[in-house]
């Protein structure tokens, strides 16, 4: 097992590399973190307050399509660990506009596994038991019907521009590994929901508009189904994979919690109704659900069979849907401003006077 590591997270101001960080920061305090993170619209440096840069963390904005800003972090970090998250993640946004997405989540995959492969596979070999570990989705299985799971020997079968991406850099990363013998691990898992989770998803987004008595959108009739993953619990899988986990393999990643679409939203609707009050109408707020036109191609069922991380690695959610959702809950009503000024566009105007924009 590996104490000391220099980890280079990509997409660490986004929802799942934020809480990935956070995690290290008070978990593996050996470890030094390097995030590099274009900061588009879903990144935020609030989502790391409080993480001083220093010896064990360095904040880079930059792209990871960028060859040679890559190139100069591997060798002037001497980084031994990559964990990738950086990605364009919504499917809606990759219906209308599926360019950064193949841009992004191929062409970024792309650059960085040449930069490892470089680094660590190159004449110059200067760290020891690398590893890079690809963060990816189930949505790469494609759609269920009623029956089964997604275990690691699925076929692909992706169906949206963005699922089709994330696709495509698993079959990179993988190919990097059995062409070259690059140290990849790719780990594939279902919706995650907690903190710091970006309002266009649907969990922060129907809070938000909860908490503004406006409509809740609901796709379709309502009864897709997602397995919900809170996203400490992937954090924890991601960690064990990096420690025990094997190069070259796969860990599908799931939180035993299928629920239809409609179900989320009326729990989100109860609980705010039990710590609230009623809505300012005097109507439980689940009376503003509102079926709207179904997204585009949309898949009806994701679930993940996580028997291999669990026998392999001793992995298992310890997450209960009711007790992570109370917990988000809780979690959004304490940093309302968090969400406000995502929603009203301010963090933008406080990056730009930090950073050049660069979109
Ligand atoms: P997110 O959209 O919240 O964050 C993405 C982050 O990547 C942002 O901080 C953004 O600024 C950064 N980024 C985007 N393009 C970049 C680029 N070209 N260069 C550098 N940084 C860039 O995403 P998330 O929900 O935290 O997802 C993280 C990863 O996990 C993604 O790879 C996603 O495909 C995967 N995933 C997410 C979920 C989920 O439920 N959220 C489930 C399965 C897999
Ligand atoms: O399964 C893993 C994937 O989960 C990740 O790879 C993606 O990055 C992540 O965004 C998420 O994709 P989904 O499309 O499942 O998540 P989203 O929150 O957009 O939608 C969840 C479900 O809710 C989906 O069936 C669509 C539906 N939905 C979504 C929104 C935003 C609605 O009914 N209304 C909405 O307004």
């Amino acid at each position: 097992m590996k104490n000391k590591r220099t980890v280079l997270v990509t997409g660490g101001c986004g929802f799942i590399g934020a809480n990935f960080i956070r995690m290290l920061h008070s978990d593996c305090q050996d470890w030094r973190v390097v995030n590099l993170d274009k900061l588009t619209y879903a990144g935020n440096l609030k989502n790391l307050d409080g993480i001083r840069e220093g010896e064990r963390y360095r904040f880079v904005r930059g792209d990871i399509c960028d060859a040679e800003l890559v190139a100069k972090l591997f060798v002037e970090e001497r980084i031994d660990t990559v964990v990738h998250f950086a990605a364009e993640s919504h499917v809606d946004r990759s219906i209308t506009g599926p360019g950064a997405f193949i841009r992004t989540n191929i062409e970024g995959t792309f650059t960085l596994l040449e930069a490892a492969k470089k680094a660590w596979l190159g004449g110059n070999k200067s760290v020891t038991q690398p590893c890079f570990l690809h963060v990816s989705t189930d949505e790469v299985y494609g759609s269920l019907g009623e029956t089964g799971r997604f275990n690691e020997t699925t076929a692909y079968d992706p169906r949206s521009p963005y699922s089709a991406s994330k696709a495509s850099s698993d079959h990179l990363a993988s190919a990097y590994f059995h062409t070259y013998g690059l140290p990849v691990r790719i780990t594939n898992c279902s919706n995650n929901y907690g903190p710091y989770q970006f309002p266009e998803k649907l969990i922060p987004l129907v809070f938000n508009n909860a908490m503004h008595n406006k409509a809740l959108p609901v796709y379709g009739d309502g009864k897709n189904v997602r397995d919900w993953l809170f996203v400490r619990d992937h954090c924890e899988a991601i960690v064990e994979v990096l420690q025990k986990g094997r190069d070259g393999q796969c860990y599908n990643i799931g939180g035993n919690n299928e629920k239809e679409n409609l179900e989320v939203v009326t729990l989100i609707c109860d609980l705010l109704d039990q710590k609230l009050g009623l809505a300012p109408s005097g109507q439980p707020r689940r009376s503003l659900i509102t079926f709207v036109t179904d997204r585009l191609g949309h898949d009806r069922r994701y679930a993940i069979d996580a028997t291999k991380i669990r026998e392999q690695l001793g992995w298992e959610p310890k997450a209960t849907f009711e007790k992570g959702m109370e917990e988000t809950v809780d979690w959004y009503l304490a940093n309302r401003k968090w969400v406000d000024a995502i929603v009203n566009g301010s963090y933008r105007q406080y990056y730009a006077a930090m950073y050049s924009e660069q979109e």
